[in-house]
């Protein structure tokens, strides 16, 4: 696969790299060059040497190179890279931990309002189950600092991950980062918000989805029993031993029919309450109801 060849100026390089990611079907070839570049110069993807008539160093044209072969084997920008963006946090990322989407920011709106409103000496508690990369825990313990959060999440390798961002963050104080199976590790009637993100596809559905997800996700950050459903019901059963009386549930699921099964699965388990919201889409997402 010819990448980038020779010295040729940063323009001539942009423009192969964009080639190659184009032939490799991403759908974004051009913004996902300048990313790669500004992330093997460590600047922004705007900053006007991306546009120089300079060549790069060889050392760097190297690790430029590596990048788009990584890109064109779809392998997700973020994950190359080494971080995202998530409500204004930049959080670090490994191949063990699910890349954070946008519409997940809208869950943690969601979860931010649902929390109780800061009082004098009294720090609500808040749970983040599945926490990948720590996004949802580190964004509602930056935007709410009166509040402590518990972060939980089955693979261990992904828990690291968060605690470093958490810390990295200096949130590690207020963010608690536990290995554990749902809510298991959790004390009972503490918590005044439950918040997940949860894997929710359906096993048959796996083998249709993006190569950069389906390839390179984490298998326990995707797939959810034969309907998607595996994880969110577990949790939902065992929501209400962990939040205080009048506390949240608030849940991101795959949208489309799934909404309706899990706004059924909180009133069948004696939430109140129980509301749906749509995504930036459109698509009606997220459920959320009070213990
Ligand atoms: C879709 S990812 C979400 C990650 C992150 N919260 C986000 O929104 O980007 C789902 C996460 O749930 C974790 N998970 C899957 N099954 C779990 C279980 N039984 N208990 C706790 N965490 C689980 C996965 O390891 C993965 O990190």
């Amino acid at each position: 696969m010819a990448v980038v060849t020779g010295r040729l100026a940063l323009r001539g390089q942009l423009a192969a790299a964009t080639a190659t990611l184009a032939a490799a079907g991403i759908a974004t070839p051009r913004v996902d060059a300048e990313w790669l570049l500004a992330g093997v110069l460590g600047v922004g993807r705007f900053d006007p040497g991306l546009a120089a008539d300079a060549a790069l160093p060889p050392a760097l044209a190297a690790r430029f190179e590596a990048a788009v072969r990584r890109r064109a084997g779809r392998e997700p920008l973020q994950r190359i890279l080494g971080w995202e963006a998530f409500r204004g946090l930049r959080l670090r990322l490994t191949g063990d931990v699910f890349v954070p989407r946008p519409e997940t920011e809208m869950l943690v709106e969601w979860a931010l309002e649902l929390l109780p409103p800061p009082r004098p000496g009294r720090r609500p508690l808040a749970v983040d189950l599945g926490t990948g990369s720590g996004c949802i825990a580190c964004a509602l313990a930056a935007e709410r600092p009166d509040a402590d959060v518990v972060a939980l999440d089955v693979s261990p390798a992904a828990a690291a991950v968060a605690r470093d961002n958490a810390a990295a963050l200096g949130l590690g104080t207020r963010v608690r980062v536990v290995a554990g199976d749902l809510v298991g590790p959790l004390a009972a009637a503490r918590a005044d918000l439950l918040v997940s993100n949860p894997p929710y596809m359906a096993s048959a559905l796996l083998a249709g989805l993006e190569p950069e997800v389906r390839e390179h996700e984490p298998r326990l950050a995707l797939e959810a029993g034969a309907d998607g459903l595996a994880v969110t019901r577990a949790l939902v059963a065992g929501a209400r031993r962990v939040l205080r009386p009048g506390g949240a549930l608030v849940l991101e699921t795959a949208g489309r029919g799934q909404v309706e099964a899990v706004r059924g699965l909180l009133g069948a388990a004696g939430f109140a309450e129980v509301a749906v919201r749509a995504d930036l889409a459109g698509v009606a997402r997220f459920v959320a109801g009070r213990a």
